[in-house]
């Protein structure tokens, strides 16, 4: 019998191996994913832009997610399965965050991630509180693009800095199983990751963090920016490597990418802040 996925996380945590997480949307490339032993998959509403090729992910709803969600678990029913909520799910009241987050869970996603710290720390806690197992995210919030001013690297100022600390130990308090840190310095994901009990989950956030995550389409090279702007006009973020062109096939792409996690190799001074 397969071990639960959440055992196994806790015992990579415990081992200090780092963690290897990818997006992923249906079941093809989730069983690729599974087979080649990817340890955390995450439904992320990136899906608005590389699905649906819109340039944010705002648009993302419910029923996307849970479509996309039992896509994934049909493809990797072994695998520690992460779904996003989307904007408009969690931020009203925790009733209404519960009942979507059961949803997800339904669909087949052992544990559900949302954006945000302040306010957002009460939802973390009342779905622990409520058996829901909670993935944080912290440091540049996809969903909040509008309000940063664009994709832009946080925490580079002292006092951003110690509020995404603050929000992450107060996130680590609440109950939270692991917390994405996203674009921001390595120094400041190293110094959370050993302030906090639970796993980081750096992208854009250096080497110290726990684990890596990648979406697919990045690691792929085929992420070529919003369906309706020239691809000439696209330039990928500095913390993607195109894993495809080292390697001659998708399989192995996905299995380099996990031996560069857990080497360390990846991601590399170049592509840190
Ligand atoms: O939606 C997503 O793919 C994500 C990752 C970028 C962490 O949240």
């Amino acid at each position: 019998m397969q071990e639960n996925p959440m055992k196994t996380l806790n015992k990579l945590t415990a081992a200090g191996e780092k963690i290897t997480m990818l997006t992923c949307y249906d079941a093809t490339f989730a069983k690729l994913m599974e087979l080649e032993g990817v340890d955390v998959i995450l439904v992320g509403d990136s899906l608005g832009m590389v699905l649906q090729g819109a340039d944010n992910t705002l648009n993302v709803s419910m029923h996307h997610m849970t479509y996309h969600t039992k896509s994934v678990a049909a493809g990797a029913p072994n695998t520690l399965i992460v779904a996003d909520m989307p904007l408009g799910s969690y931020e009203h009241d925790n009733e209404a965050a519960l009942k979507n987050a059961q949803w997800l869970i339904k669909s087949g996603a052992s544990m559900v991630k949302f954006e945000g710290g302040g306010d957002r720390v009460e939802t973390a806690r009342y779905l622990v509180s409520h058996g829901v197992p909670v993935c944080a995210h912290l440091g540049f919030t996809p969903q909040s693009v509008n309000q940063l001013g664009g994709y832009k690297i946080q925490g580079k100022t002292a006092v951003s800095a110690q509020k995404i600390i603050n929000d992450a130990k107060a996130m680590d308090q609440a109950g939270v199983s692991m917390l994405v840190l996203e674009m921001v310095p390595a120094a400041l994901a190293e110094k959370i990751t050993n302030l906090i009990k639970v796993p980081t989950i750096g992208i854009g956030a250096g080497v110290h963090c726990s684990g890596q995550v990648l979406v697919l389409q990045d690691l792929l090279g085929i992420y070529t920016g919003p369906a309706n702007k020239s691809p000439n006009d696209f330039k990928s973020p500095r913390f993607v490597r195109n894993f495809l062109q080292e390697n001659n096939s998708i399989q192995e792409a996905i299995a380099a990418y996990i031996t560069a996690v857990k080497d360390q190799s990846f991601p590399a001074q170049e592509h840190s802040y």
